[in-house]
């Protein structure tokens, strides 16, 4: 039995054929099949990416169903696909046909060589295991080498049928199979290599006098066989790789197993994963050795954490980056950048554009959007900071607010380094605060603050002697008042 396992160039196939024009009914979603993700990605964007790990000359999707979705999609995850759109004749066989034509169409000259057909729902399977199908086929000089698996529940698939030499005779659909063939166990996973040749002399002769009135292209096995060619097929080992996804139950099972492979290659890459089970990692994450991961952590997207940093419990990024050393506690971050040793959290909001430099601090019950906060300064409770700059080493009060948005129009806050804005201030923007300005407790702030300056806006406090005792006489509040000691110390006397 052979290992998957990429062991170095081998010769690149002239084209591969993904098949993703199927309609995938029994999702029963909106949206197309392949289009659904795990890991981060599409189904489709995850065999696209396999099929580039072979370098082909030619990167062929058959597309249909909900065709205009699936294209554009492909043409964000990788321009150079060509697309192939499938006629109204169904089958697996037609779907390849109508890739052949593509590529006639869109080269000078007919492909030649290695030809590896992939079906568009099957995401975990790895570039290394292709490799190993290459190779097995160049090594045997092979016409075809279907790549098939074997299962304790094969009802629904095609059925690998053996012939008393070990030699693959034909590969029998389910709704055609005989008793005795649906009693097989090793199931055909629809990945091959063909020779180009083959391909398409076995295409030009398959019927569909089948159950399911299709073109198969499982039928191509066949007749290569009768016409003296050699047939194989290849059974890997680990059946997971070669699922497809075909219902929503599918999905999750295959994307747990995707996460869990991407957390356990982290773990022996370096990271710290508390709780593998509750950590979910997309696989275009990256992350430095000596990352430290607590349970209930997920990174989705681009996200990319630095060494040394500390991220969870329960906390959510995507897209963004963390630098050495912070730590990110019960946060939720999209498209923000956390600089080195800073702190975020707990029950921190960084929404897009949140900039926190080198030992920062956005602190608990904090949100933030468009704000660049620069090194060592520190919103550490109960605010909101948005459309703001802060320079360094500035202190924003608790509940201190910038009053973006004039209902019409964003406005921006700008606040120097080395400020000490006072808790519960408003800042109507647009509003400057100055380098090294201090700003009283609960002030409203709707005109720039020069540097140096105190920046005061309520009114003097005024104290009315026994108002509660004479309002609410034997309340507790003025009993309470009765028996206090008289303040030994007088806080904020005016003078
Ligand atoms: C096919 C194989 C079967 C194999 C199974 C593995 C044939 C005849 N049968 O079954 O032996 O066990 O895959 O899942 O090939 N597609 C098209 N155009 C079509 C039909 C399908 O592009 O007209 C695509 C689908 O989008 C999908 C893939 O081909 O990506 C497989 O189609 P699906 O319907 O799931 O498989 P079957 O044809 O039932
Ligand atoms: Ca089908």
């Amino acid at each position: 039995m052979w290992s998957p396992g990429y062991s170095g160039p081998v010769t690149s196939p002239a084209a591969v054929i993904v098949l993703a024009a199927g309609a995938g009914t029994r999702m029963r979603s909106t949206t197309p099949k392949v289009l659904h993700r795990i890991g981060g990605r599409t189904l489709v964007g995850h065999v696209l990416a396999t099929a580039r790990g072979l370098a082909p000359d030619h990167l062929v999707t058959v597309v249909r169903h909900e065709r205009d979705a699936v294209v554009a999609h492909i043409a964000e995850v990788d321009p150079g696909v060509v697309i192939a759109d499938q006629d109204d004749v169904p089958g697996t066989g037609r779907a390849v046909q109508c890739a052949l034509d593509a590529l006639d169409a869109a080269t000078d000259r007919p492909v030649e060589g290695a030809v590896v057909v992939l079906a568009g729902d099957v995401p975990l399977l790895d570039t290394g295991t292709l490799v190993a199908l290459l190779e097995a086929h160049e090594a045997d000089g092979n016409a075809v080498t279907a790549l098939s698996t074997e299962v304790d529940e094969p009802s629904g698939y095609g059925r690998i049928v053996r012939d008393a030499d070990g030699g693959v005779a034909a590969i029998v659909e389910e709704k055609d199979a005989t008793a005795e063939q649906r009693a097989i166990r090793e199931i055909n996973a629809s990945i091959y290599v063909f020779d180009a040749a083959a391909l398409r002399e076995g295409l030009g002769s398959v019927g569909r006098d089948n159950a399911q009135g299709e073109v198969y292209l499982t039928d191509v096995l066949a007749l290569a066989r009768e016409s003296g060619k050699r047939v194989a097929a290849i059974i890997a080992e680990d059946s997971i790789l070669v699922e497809g996804v075909n219902d929503r139950s599918q999905l999750a099972l295959l994307g747990a197993e995707l996460n869990r492979r991407t957390v356990h290659q982290w773990m022996l890459d370096g990271v710290t994963v508390i709780d593998p089970a509750t950590t979910w990692v997309d696989v275009d994450v990256e992350l430095a050795p000596d990352v430290t991961l607590l349970p209930g952590t997920q990174l989705h997207g681009a996200t990319v954490v630095a060494g040394g940093a500390v991220i969870g419990p329960d906390t959510t990024l995507t897209d963004v980056e963390v630098g050495e050393g912070a730590t990110v506690t019960r946060t939720h971050g999209t498209l923000a950048v956390i600089g080195p040793n800073a702190t975020v959290g707990p029950f921190s909001f960084l929404r897009p554009g949140t900039v926190l430099g080198e030992r920062g601090k956005i602190g608990a019950y904090v949100e933030t959007k468009n704000a660049e906060i620069g090194a060592g300064s520190k919103v550490p409770h109960l605010s909101y900071i948005g459309d703001a700059t802060i320079g360094e080493h500035t202190n924003i009060g608790a509940a201190t607010v910038t009053l973006n948005y004039d209902g019409s129009q964003k406005h921006r806050t700008t606040i120097g380094s080395h400020v000490k804005i006072g808790g519960d201030t408003m800042l109507v923007a647009p509003v400057q605060v100055g380098d090294g300005a201090y700003t009283g407790a609960g002030a409203v702030l709707r005109r720039d603050v020069p540097p140096g300056a105190l920046a005061v806006t309520s009114g003097t406090q005024r104290n009315i002697d026994g108002w509660v005792t004479s309002r609410f006489p034997d309340s507790p509040a003025a009993q309470a008042a009765a028996a206090a000691e008289p303040p030994t110390e007088q806080h904020g006397v005016d003078e």
